[in-house]
């Protein structure tokens, strides 16, 4: 494998200097308010016009099987320093999600005016490669800019949202095709009640349903999804979520799906945690149902190559499981190990060189049209 030039902990600092990391463990991230600056790597550690990743396009596989299969983009894209970054994503991703750009206070940060450019250069650069958007995400507790805290009444903050979600669907309309409308709403307290924020506060449990109407209303023909984590298996917060989106669908709320956003580590056991039997249950409720943020971090201390193949295996039972409820998407939460949000436990497809690992070999197999 090659080894690339820069050291990790200065690397690293480079790379999360403008970020605030969120919850560890899985999920419950949070963001930069805006475009953070690109991470400084000296010119040595690029390799100009290596091939991008494998011979194997990940890309043409999914493309095949009609399956979304993405990867969430950041800053790193538009860094003329870093050309692989942009040619893995487009040789190996058929769909791309802005990592941070498009949430709450990377578009409307300022109360008055929303700031689109950012996430526009994202979208209008994968709709020019042939690449499908999700929006991710409408309404989350994180995230927010300081305005929002601001708001004291229910009437408001319910215009407020309703006003941001109106706005943004409408702007992307045509170019992004499905939105996470709602993120991370349950809880992981006891009997996993809807989370405190700003919006179960004032407006209360309906700013679930307002904010799909809303989004509703602006595209009616994006595909909209409840968007969590720790819900992969059969657990007491998948649980909620079920209550959550089959009320919803009683209700006549226009949701069409379900995001599990499948943050992991190597330990975790597709098969011991009930992930087909949890997924299945949403695709009998009528939804589809994504794979939305996949990383599955190594566990620190032990022999790399187990992990790494512990890794591999994660992400093969993951999508084997995912094809095995006709999912809708795949999507890896980053391109490559090197500026993933969980950098330090290289939880991707990609290394730092761009190199495939195990797991991306994995799931090429699983891909693969069935008898090859
Ligand atoms: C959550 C959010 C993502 C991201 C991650 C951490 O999963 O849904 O948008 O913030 O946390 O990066």
């Amino acid at each position: 494998m090659r080894m690339r030039s820069v050291h990790r902990p200065l690397k690293t600092a480079l790379l999360l200097a403008p970020l605030t990391l969120g919850v560890a463990g899985a999920g419950g991230g949070t963001t930069p308010p805006a475009a953070p600056a690109p991470p400084v790597r000296p010119a040595s550690a690029v390799q100009p016009g290596r091939p991008a990743g494998s011979a194997v396009s990940l890309r043409a596989l999914a493309d095949a099987r009609g399956l979304l299969f993405g990867a969430a983009v950041n800053h790193t894209l538009f860094d003329p320093n870093e050309p692989d970054y942009a040619r893995t994503l487009n040789r190996h991703f058929n769909a791309v999600v802005a990592e941070n750009a498009m949430k709450w206070a990377g578009l409307h940060n300022n109360r008055e005016a929303f700031a689109f450019g950012f996430a526009d250069a994202i979208v209008d650069t994968a709709v020019k490669n042939g690449q499908t958007v999700r929006g991710h995400t409408l309404v989350w507790h994180d995230s927010l800019p300081p305005w929002v805290y601001t708001i004291q009444t229910r009437e408001e903050l319910l215009r407020a949202m309703q006003d941001h979600v109106t706005g943004v669907v409408t702007h992307f309309r045509g170019r992004v095709r499905m939105w996470d409308v709602v993120n991370e709403a349950v809880s992981d307290a006891p009997g996993h009640p809807l989370r405190s924020s700003p919006f179960l506060n004032l407006i209360g449990p309906d700013f679930i349903d307002e904010a799909f109407r809303a989004a509703h209303a602006a595209d009616p023909d994006a595909k909209l999804y409840y968007n969590d984590y720790n819900t992969d298996g059969l657990n007491g917060k998948s649980d909620a979520v079920y209550e959550l989106v089959r009320g919803m669908l009683v209700r006549g709320v226009p949701i069409h799906g379900v995001g599990f956003q499948a943050h992991l580590n190597t330990d975790f056991d597709v098969r011991g945690a009930q992930v087909q039997a949890n997924l299945q249950r949403f695709r009998d409720l009528g939804l589809d149902v994504q794979m939305t943020e996949v990383d599955v971090q190594l566990r620190p201390g032990r022999p790399e190559a187990g992990e790494l193949a512990r890794q591999a295996a994660v992400y093969r039972d993951l999508l084997r499981t995912c094809l095995s409820v006709k999912c809708a998407g795949f999507v890896t939460w980053g391109v490559t190990d090197f500026n993933s949000w969980r950098a330090g436990g290289r939880p991707l497809i990609f290394d730092d060189v761009y190199d495939p690992k195990p797991a991306f070999a994995a799931l090429a197999q699983e891909l693969a049209p069935p008898g090859r």
